[in-house]
């Protein structure tokens, strides 16, 4: 089976192909980047028009690199949720017209359901596991029990972890998007340097919340900042975050074993999984642990097309005779509520 993924959820246009014999033919991602930049964040309609102008070039290179002609394709997936509004609606409706073009099926997928099944693409890892799902929009923990039974066990009370990222880069002046400007300041700073907060992280749920800790890095922010003390910020603050996820993964882990009484695999996804020092930290815990632990390749943890295609597959998979055409985009899609 050869399927066309189409992401336009947020700020990157991206198609790709991708095989069930887990073979990533194509992922192309055009970046709005560099357009969001000035504005310090993603502006909504900016991107709408962006996936406008771009999605047919970014397609049709897709099918190029892959060396596949549209009708050759065995089904469509698109990101139906959730997400901004306008750019859903240019992929699902590019996709629901192609697919229909061709006579074959359309799938919809959840943004964030491609991002839990997406390391089964890049690693033989089965059914449960448990997953730290942490990007722009959301952090999460969730046990993983198979395809489309994902059980919420922890999420966060106010912003989301990648969001927090961007927010303090914005407040230390370093660019967007946040997180990898950040996880490069840091590796110049002192992590132990500015005492800073970590909200919840003894707290008896998995429940997580990032606004105090943000509050608290903008009370030492000022005008003058030296930029090692910028990267002493980036540094503490990033061990803050380190410490909470390995805190809220350790307890997670523990509740797993003494509910079905043996150790779950670990696994990290979301566009914050690209950073490098989280995953270490991530690493040792499951070292300790002796537990299997998996983060998609760097490329693969933000945005992109094939992880949407790779869903589309486990779905098939799942229900060979799945179609979708009447499927409407959905910006608040939760997880959890997918099976229902
Ligand atoms: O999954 P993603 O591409 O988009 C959403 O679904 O939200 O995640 C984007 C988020 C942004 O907040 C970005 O700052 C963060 O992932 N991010 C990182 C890193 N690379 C991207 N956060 C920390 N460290 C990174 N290296
Ligand atoms: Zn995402």
């Amino acid at each position: 089976m050869i399927v066309l993924g189409i992401e336009t959820s947020c700020d990157e246009t991206s198609a790709a192909i991708v095989s069930s014999n887990k073979k990533i033919l194509s992922n192309v991602i055009s970046s709005q980047i560099d357009i969001h930049k000035p504005f310090g964040g993603v502006v909504p309609e900016i991107a709408s028009r962006s996936h406008v102008q771009n999605i047919d070039e970014v397609i049709r290179i897709s099918l190029q690199k892959a060396n596949v002609q549209l009708e050759k394709v065995d089904a469509i997936a698109a990101t139906a949720g959730p997400g901004l509004i306008g750019g859903l609606i240019v992929g699902l409706l590019a996709s629901k017209s192609m697919a229909l073009s061709i006579n074959k099926p359309l799938i919809g997928i959840n943004h964030l359901e491609a991002h839990a099944l997406m390391p089964r693409l890049t690693n033989k890892i089965v059914f449960p596991y448990l997953l730290l799902l942490v990007s722009g929009g959301h952090t999460q923990i969730l046990e993983i029990h198979g395809v489309r039974k994902y059980k919420l066990i922890g999420t966060t009370l106010d912003d989301a972890c990648g969001e927090c990222f961007d927010k303090v880069a914005k407040m230390l002046d370093l660019g967007f998007p946040g997180g990898p400007a950040i996880e490069n300041a840091a590796k110049f700073g002192d992590d132990e340097a500015i005492e800073l907060p970590r909200p919840m992280i003894n707290h008896l749920t998995l429940d997580f919340s990032f606004s105090g800790l943000k509050t608290a890095v903008l009370g030492k922010v000022s005008d003058t900042m030296s930029e090692k003390i910028k990267n002493n910020i980036a540094a503490s603050f990033q061990k803050s975050i380190g410490d909470i996820l390995y805190k809220k993964i350790e307890k997670a882990s523990n509740n797993f074993y003494k509910n079905y009484s043996y150790k779950p695999n670990i696994v990290f996804s979301g566009g914050v999984a690209s950073n490098q020092y989280l995953k270490n930290r991530l690493l040792n815990l499951s070292e300790l642990n002796k537990v299997n632990f998996y983060a998609p390749p760097r490329e693969l943890c933000t945005d992109n097309g094939a992880m949407i295609a790779w869903a589309g597959i486990e779905r098939l998979f799942e229900n060979p005779n799945i179609c979708e055409y009447e499927i409407a985009v959905n910006p608040r899609w939760q997880l959890d509520k997918l099976h229902l």
